[in-house]
Protein backbone atom coordinates (compact mmCIF):
# COMPACT_ATOMS: atom_id res chain seq x y z
CA UNK A 1 0.00 0.00 0.00
CA UNK A 2 1.04 3.37 -0.76
CA UNK A 3 2.39 5.72 1.64
CA UNK A 4 -0.47 8.10 3.00
CA UNK A 5 0.75 11.33 4.42
CA UNK A 6 -1.60 13.02 7.28
CA UNK A 7 -1.31 17.09 8.14
CA UNK A 8 -2.67 17.20 11.43
CA UNK A 9 -3.13 20.45 13.23
CA UNK A 10 -4.06 21.22 16.75
CA UNK A 11 -5.24 24.48 18.54
CA UNK A 12 -7.55 23.30 21.35
CA UNK A 13 -5.79 25.10 24.26
CA UNK A 14 -2.51 26.94 24.45
CA UNK A 15 0.00 25.21 22.19
CA UNK A 16 -0.51 25.61 18.74
CA UNK A 17 0.77 22.76 16.74
CA UNK A 18 1.13 21.64 13.59
CA UNK A 19 2.64 17.88 12.19
CA UNK A 20 3.12 15.71 9.49
CA UNK A 21 3.02 12.13 10.23
CA UNK A 22 2.92 9.41 7.42
CA UNK A 23 0.75 5.75 8.02
CA UNK A 24 -0.41 7.22 11.50
CA UNK A 25 2.55 6.39 13.33
CA UNK A 26 5.80 7.75 11.57
CA UNK A 27 6.39 11.52 12.64
CA UNK A 28 8.02 13.87 9.79
CA UNK A 29 7.73 16.55 11.90
CA UNK A 30 5.70 17.99 14.76
CA UNK A 31 6.06 21.97 15.47
CA UNK A 32 4.58 23.30 18.75
CA UNK A 33 5.02 26.57 19.95
CA UNK A 34 3.66 26.96 23.53
CA UNK A 35 2.39 30.10 24.86
CA UNK A 36 2.97 28.98 28.69
CA UNK A 37 5.24 31.75 29.04
CA UNK A 38 2.29 34.24 28.33
CA UNK A 39 -0.13 32.99 30.12
CA UNK A 40 2.19 32.11 33.19
CA UNK A 41 1.80 35.74 34.95
CA UNK A 42 -2.08 35.53 34.95
CA UNK A 43 -1.08 31.85 36.72
CA UNK A 44 -3.73 30.16 34.06
CA UNK A 45 -4.56 30.34 30.71
CA UNK A 46 -6.45 33.39 29.48
CA UNK A 47 -8.48 32.59 26.44
CA UNK A 48 -8.44 35.84 24.64
CA UNK A 49 -5.34 35.81 24.19
CA UNK A 50 -4.48 32.63 23.44
CA UNK A 51 -6.81 32.79 20.33
CA UNK A 52 -4.65 35.81 19.31
CA UNK A 53 -1.66 33.88 19.85
CA UNK A 54 -2.85 30.90 17.96
CA UNK A 55 -3.55 33.46 14.85
CA UNK A 56 -0.10 35.05 14.97
CA UNK A 57 1.90 31.90 14.79
CA UNK A 58 -0.07 29.32 13.02
CA UNK A 59 1.33 30.56 9.12
CA UNK A 60 5.19 30.10 10.45
CA UNK A 61 4.17 26.64 12.70
CA UNK A 62 2.69 24.88 9.11
CA UNK A 63 5.71 26.38 7.09
CA UNK A 64 7.99 25.00 9.57
CA UNK A 65 6.19 21.88 9.57
CA UNK A 66 6.02 21.31 6.03
CA UNK A 67 9.48 22.16 5.63
CA UNK A 68 10.77 19.92 7.97
CA UNK A 69 9.13 17.08 6.96
CA UNK A 70 10.58 17.66 3.56
CA UNK A 71 7.26 17.33 1.42
CA UNK A 72 5.48 19.61 -0.73
CA UNK A 73 1.40 20.13 -0.51
CA UNK A 74 1.00 17.70 -2.86
CA UNK A 75 2.16 14.92 -0.71
CA UNK A 76 -0.79 15.73 1.88
CA UNK A 77 -3.90 13.37 1.59
CA UNK A 78 -5.73 14.66 4.01
CA UNK A 79 -5.75 17.29 6.92
CA UNK A 80 -6.58 16.23 10.39
CA UNK A 81 -7.54 18.94 13.29
CA UNK A 82 -9.22 18.87 16.52
CA UNK A 83 -12.38 20.55 16.43
CA UNK A 84 -12.92 20.00 20.16
CA UNK A 85 -13.80 20.02 23.29
CA UNK A 86 -11.48 23.14 23.77
CA UNK A 87 -11.24 26.70 23.97
CA UNK A 88 -13.88 27.74 21.63
CA UNK A 89 -11.83 30.84 19.90
CA UNK A 90 -8.61 28.69 19.85
CA UNK A 91 -10.39 25.93 17.87
CA UNK A 92 -11.91 28.20 15.61
CA UNK A 93 -8.31 29.45 14.20
CA UNK A 94 -7.22 25.80 13.84
CA UNK A 95 -10.00 24.94 12.44
CA UNK A 96 -10.29 27.62 9.94
CA UNK A 97 -6.76 27.66 8.88
CA UNK A 98 -7.40 23.56 8.20
CA UNK A 99 -10.84 24.16 6.31
CA UNK A 100 -8.92 26.94 4.53
CA UNK A 101 -6.11 24.59 3.76
CA UNK A 102 -8.74 21.50 2.75
CA UNK A 103 -10.18 23.84 0.03
CA UNK A 104 -6.21 25.91 -1.43
CA UNK A 105 -5.08 21.93 -2.29
CA UNK A 106 -8.38 20.03 -2.53
CA UNK A 107 -8.02 17.32 0.00
CA UNK A 108 -10.30 16.37 2.05
CA UNK A 109 -10.30 17.50 5.83
CA UNK A 110 -10.86 15.15 9.74
CA UNK A 111 -12.42 16.77 12.52
CA UNK A 112 -10.66 14.92 15.27
CA UNK A 113 -12.19 14.82 19.16
CA UNK A 114 -8.66 16.06 21.06
CA UNK A 115 -9.44 12.82 23.31
CA UNK A 116 -8.99 10.41 21.16
CA UNK A 117 -5.33 12.18 19.60
CA UNK A 118 -4.48 11.80 22.93
CA UNK A 119 -5.13 8.20 22.90
CA UNK A 120 -3.63 8.24 19.37
CA UNK A 121 -0.53 9.40 21.18
CA UNK A 122 0.47 5.75 22.17
CA UNK A 123 0.41 4.36 18.57
CA UNK A 124 3.16 6.74 17.35
CA UNK A 125 5.65 5.87 20.65
CA UNK A 126 4.54 2.42 20.53
CA UNK A 127 4.60 1.00 17.32
CA UNK A 128 3.62 -2.29 18.63
CA UNK A 129 0.86 -1.61 20.38
CA UNK A 130 -2.58 -2.50 18.98
CA UNK A 131 -6.20 -2.64 20.25
CA UNK A 132 -7.64 -3.86 22.13
CA UNK A 133 -6.28 -2.14 25.68
CA UNK A 134 -7.50 -0.11 27.87
CA UNK A 135 -6.71 3.59 27.75
CA UNK A 136 -5.99 5.63 30.80
CA UNK A 137 -6.62 9.57 30.03
CA UNK A 138 -5.46 12.38 32.34
CA UNK A 139 -4.75 16.02 31.02
CA UNK A 140 -5.87 19.20 32.45
CA UNK A 141 -9.16 19.04 31.16
CA UNK A 142 -10.19 15.17 30.96
CA UNK A 143 -9.70 11.87 33.20
CA UNK A 144 -11.47 9.06 31.64
CA UNK A 145 -10.90 5.04 31.52
CA UNK A 146 -11.62 4.03 27.84
CA UNK A 147 -11.61 0.59 26.30
CA UNK A 148 -10.33 1.15 22.82
CA UNK A 149 -11.72 -1.94 21.02
CA UNK A 150 -10.53 -1.54 17.92
CA UNK A 151 -9.08 2.14 15.69
CA UNK A 152 -11.63 4.59 16.29
CA UNK A 153 -14.04 1.92 18.54
CA UNK A 154 -14.71 3.36 21.99
CA UNK A 155 -16.78 2.72 25.21
CA UNK A 156 -16.04 4.83 28.22
CA UNK A 157 -16.00 3.31 31.61
CA UNK A 158 -14.68 6.16 33.64
CA UNK A 159 -15.22 10.07 33.82
CA UNK A 160 -14.80 12.55 36.30
CA UNK A 161 -17.80 14.34 38.32
CA UNK A 162 -16.13 17.57 38.86
CA UNK A 163 -12.20 18.66 38.60
CA UNK A 164 -9.75 16.60 35.84
CA UNK A 165 -6.66 15.19 37.11
CA UNK A 166 -4.05 17.67 35.87
CA UNK A 167 -6.79 20.35 36.90
CA UNK A 168 -6.45 19.31 40.25
CA UNK A 169 -2.34 19.52 39.98
CA UNK A 170 -2.37 22.84 39.20
CA UNK A 171 -4.68 24.23 41.82
CA UNK A 172 -2.63 22.48 44.47
CA UNK A 173 0.70 23.79 42.56
CA UNK A 174 -1.11 27.17 42.66
CA UNK A 175 -1.63 27.00 45.92
CA UNK A 176 1.90 25.86 47.03
CA UNK A 177 2.98 29.02 45.37
CA UNK A 178 4.61 27.11 42.03
CA UNK A 179 4.20 28.58 38.44
CA UNK A 180 1.18 27.70 35.98
CA UNK A 181 1.34 25.14 34.55
CA UNK A 182 2.27 23.58 38.17
CA UNK A 183 1.79 19.20 37.71
CA UNK A 184 5.88 18.90 36.71
CA UNK A 185 6.83 21.08 39.50
CA UNK A 186 4.38 19.32 42.04
CA UNK A 187 5.65 16.11 40.99
CA UNK A 188 9.31 17.29 41.50
CA UNK A 189 8.23 18.79 44.77
CA UNK A 190 6.14 15.22 45.80
CA UNK A 191 9.72 13.48 45.11
CA UNK A 192 11.18 15.30 48.10
CA UNK A 193 8.57 15.26 50.33
CA UNK A 194 8.16 12.59 53.35
CA UNK A 195 5.32 10.48 54.78
CA UNK A 196 3.94 12.90 57.06
CA UNK A 197 0.09 13.40 56.04
CA UNK A 198 -2.30 10.93 54.61
CA UNK A 199 -4.72 12.58 52.28
CA UNK A 200 -8.54 10.83 51.00
CA UNK A 201 -9.11 8.86 48.29
CA UNK A 202 -12.06 9.84 46.38
CA UNK A 203 -14.58 7.61 45.46
CA UNK A 204 -17.72 7.55 43.44
CA UNK A 205 -20.27 5.05 45.39
CA UNK A 206 -22.66 4.30 42.16
CA UNK A 207 -19.73 3.53 39.57
CA UNK A 208 -16.24 2.30 41.22
CA UNK A 209 -14.72 3.78 37.88
CA UNK A 210 -15.44 7.21 37.92
CA UNK A 211 -13.23 9.95 39.48
CA UNK A 212 -13.82 12.98 42.45
CA UNK A 213 -10.98 14.92 42.98
CA UNK A 214 -12.86 17.93 45.00
CA UNK A 215 -12.32 16.18 48.30
CA UNK A 216 -9.04 15.65 47.75
CA UNK A 217 -8.68 19.45 46.70
CA UNK A 218 -10.36 20.96 49.74
CA UNK A 219 -8.59 18.98 52.24
CA UNK A 220 -4.84 19.64 50.61
CA UNK A 221 -6.18 23.74 50.37
CA UNK A 222 -7.87 23.70 54.16
CA UNK A 223 -4.24 22.47 55.42
CA UNK A 224 -2.43 24.90 53.30
CA UNK A 225 -4.41 27.43 54.34
CA UNK A 226 -3.84 26.51 57.78
CA UNK A 227 -0.28 26.43 58.22
CA UNK A 228 -0.02 29.43 55.98
CA UNK A 229 -2.20 31.25 58.67
CA UNK A 230 0.10 30.01 61.22
CA UNK A 231 3.51 30.93 59.40
CA UNK A 232 4.49 27.06 59.28
CA UNK A 233 4.50 26.36 55.25
CA UNK A 234 8.08 25.99 54.89
CA UNK A 235 9.69 24.08 51.65
CA UNK A 236 9.78 21.13 54.09
CA UNK A 237 6.19 21.18 54.58
CA UNK A 238 4.97 21.87 51.01
CA UNK A 239 7.52 18.94 49.89
CA UNK A 240 5.53 16.99 52.56
CA UNK A 241 1.77 17.96 50.97
CA UNK A 242 3.07 17.45 47.72
CA UNK A 243 4.02 13.98 48.27
CA UNK A 244 0.42 13.22 50.11
CA UNK A 245 -1.15 14.51 47.30
CA UNK A 246 0.48 13.23 44.70
CA UNK A 247 0.33 9.32 46.73
CA UNK A 248 -3.67 9.88 46.59
CA UNK A 249 -3.63 10.58 43.15
CA UNK A 250 -1.79 7.67 42.12
CA UNK A 251 -3.91 5.17 44.63
CA UNK A 252 -6.87 6.22 42.52
CA UNK A 253 -5.36 6.22 39.10
CA UNK A 254 -3.72 2.43 39.82
CA UNK A 255 -6.37 0.98 41.69
CA UNK A 256 -9.20 1.96 39.29
CA UNK A 257 -7.08 1.54 35.76
CA UNK A 258 -5.68 -1.98 37.59
CA UNK A 259 -9.46 -3.43 38.75
CA UNK A 260 -11.18 -2.64 35.36
CA UNK A 261 -8.57 -3.98 33.27
CA UNK A 262 -8.83 -7.20 35.41
CA UNK A 263 -12.54 -7.24 35.46
CA UNK A 264 -12.32 -6.66 31.39
CA UNK A 265 -10.33 -9.28 31.19
CA UNK A 266 -7.98 -6.52 28.79
CA UNK A 267 -4.06 -7.42 28.76
CA UNK A 268 -2.85 -4.04 27.97
CA UNK A 269 -2.89 -0.32 29.40
CA UNK A 270 -2.03 3.04 27.24
CA UNK A 271 -2.08 5.71 29.51
CA UNK A 272 -1.76 9.79 28.18
CA UNK A 273 -2.95 12.76 28.04
CA UNK A 274 -0.71 15.67 29.81
CA UNK A 275 -0.07 14.27 33.66
CA UNK A 276 1.05 10.98 31.94
CA UNK A 277 4.74 12.92 31.54
CA UNK A 278 4.46 12.13 35.44
CA UNK A 279 6.94 9.54 36.00
CA UNK A 280 5.85 8.53 39.47
CA UNK A 281 2.59 7.78 37.98
CA UNK A 282 4.15 6.17 35.60
CA UNK A 283 6.24 3.88 37.54
CA UNK A 284 3.45 2.61 39.86
CA UNK A 285 1.08 1.95 37.19
CA UNK A 286 3.38 0.04 35.19
CA UNK A 287 4.61 -2.03 38.53
CA UNK A 288 1.36 -2.73 39.23
CA UNK A 289 0.59 -3.81 35.66
CA UNK A 290 3.63 -5.97 35.74
CA UNK A 291 2.63 -7.83 39.01
CA UNK A 292 -1.12 -8.50 37.07
CA UNK A 293 0.58 -9.97 33.93
CA UNK A 294 -0.68 -6.74 31.94
CA UNK A 295 1.34 -5.10 29.58
CA UNK A 296 1.86 -1.10 29.97
CA UNK A 297 2.07 1.60 27.22
CA UNK A 298 3.04 5.45 27.65
CA UNK A 299 3.77 7.90 25.17
CA UNK A 300 6.65 9.89 25.16
CA UNK A 301 7.38 12.62 27.34
CA UNK A 302 6.62 15.65 24.38
CA UNK A 303 4.01 13.48 22.78
CA UNK A 304 2.02 13.73 26.41
CA UNK A 305 0.99 16.85 26.36
CA UNK A 306 -1.03 18.89 23.42
CA UNK A 307 0.88 18.00 20.19
CA UNK A 308 -0.40 17.88 16.31
CA UNK A 309 1.59 14.58 15.76
CA UNK A 310 -1.48 13.22 18.02
CA UNK A 311 -4.17 14.51 15.72
CA UNK A 312 -2.52 13.50 12.65
CA UNK A 313 -2.53 10.07 14.10
CA UNK A 314 -5.94 9.82 14.82
CA UNK A 315 -6.76 11.28 11.34
CA UNK A 316 -4.93 8.56 9.61
CA UNK A 317 -7.20 5.68 11.24
CA UNK A 318 -10.67 7.60 10.21
CA UNK A 319 -8.76 8.51 6.48
CA UNK A 320 -7.92 4.61 6.03
CA UNK A 321 -12.06 4.31 6.79
CA UNK A 322 -13.07 6.90 4.51
CA UNK A 323 -14.19 8.77 7.43
CA UNK A 324 -13.77 12.56 6.23
CA UNK A 325 -15.95 15.80 7.69
CA UNK A 326 -17.75 18.30 6.06
CA UNK A 327 -16.75 21.79 5.89
CA UNK A 328 -19.49 23.04 7.92
CA UNK A 329 -17.87 21.45 10.71
CA UNK A 330 -18.37 23.98 13.90
CA UNK A 331 -15.98 23.61 16.98
CA UNK A 332 -17.45 22.47 19.92
CA UNK A 333 -15.94 23.43 23.07
CA UNK A 334 -17.50 20.66 25.27
CA UNK A 335 -17.87 18.66 22.38
CA UNK A 336 -18.28 14.93 24.54
CA UNK A 337 -16.40 11.77 24.16
CA UNK A 338 -19.17 9.51 23.72
CA UNK A 339 -20.53 11.56 20.49
CA UNK A 340 -17.57 9.72 18.97
CA UNK A 341 -18.33 6.25 20.29
CA UNK A 342 -18.88 3.60 17.51
CA UNK A 343 -19.84 0.54 19.37
O1 LIG B 1 -2.93 17.15 27.79
P1 LIG B 1 -2.51 18.51 28.21
O2 LIG B 1 -1.28 19.10 27.56
O3 LIG B 1 -3.66 19.55 28.01
C1 LIG B 1 -5.01 19.20 28.06
O4 LIG B 1 -5.51 18.58 27.11
O5 LIG B 1 -5.61 19.51 29.12
O6 LIG B 1 -2.33 18.46 29.80
C2 LIG B 1 -1.83 19.54 30.55
C3 LIG B 1 -1.87 19.13 32.01
C4 LIG B 1 -1.64 20.30 32.97
O7 LIG B 1 -2.66 20.26 33.94
C5 LIG B 1 -0.27 19.99 33.57
O8 LIG B 1 -0.09 20.49 34.88
C6 LIG B 1 -0.27 18.47 33.55
O9 LIG B 1 -0.84 18.16 32.30
N1 LIG B 1 1.10 17.93 33.66
C7 LIG B 1 1.50 17.20 34.72
C8 LIG B 1 2.88 16.91 34.50
N2 LIG B 1 3.24 17.48 33.30
C9 LIG B 1 2.13 18.09 32.80
N3 LIG B 1 0.85 16.78 35.81
C10 LIG B 1 1.53 16.04 36.71
N4 LIG B 1 2.85 15.74 36.58
C11 LIG B 1 3.54 16.14 35.50
N5 LIG B 1 4.83 15.83 35.37
ZN1 LIG C 1 -4.74 17.64 25.78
Amino acid sequence: MRDIIIVGIETSCDETSVAVVKNGRDVLSNIISSQIDTHKIFGGVVPEIASRKHIEVIDYVFDKAICDAKITLNDIDAISVTYGPGLVGSLLVGLSFAKALSMSINKPFIGINHIEGHICSNYISNKNLTPEFLALIVSGGHTNLIHVKDYGKYKIYGRTHDDACGETYDKIARALGFEYPGGKKLEASAKLGADKYIFPRGNILNNIYDFTFSGLKSHAINLINKLKSKNELSDIEKNNIAKAFQDSIIDTLVSKTINLCNELNIKKIAICGGVSANMAIKDSLNKKAKENKIEFFAPKQILSTDNAAMIASAGYYRFINNEFSDLTLNAYPNLEFSEEINE
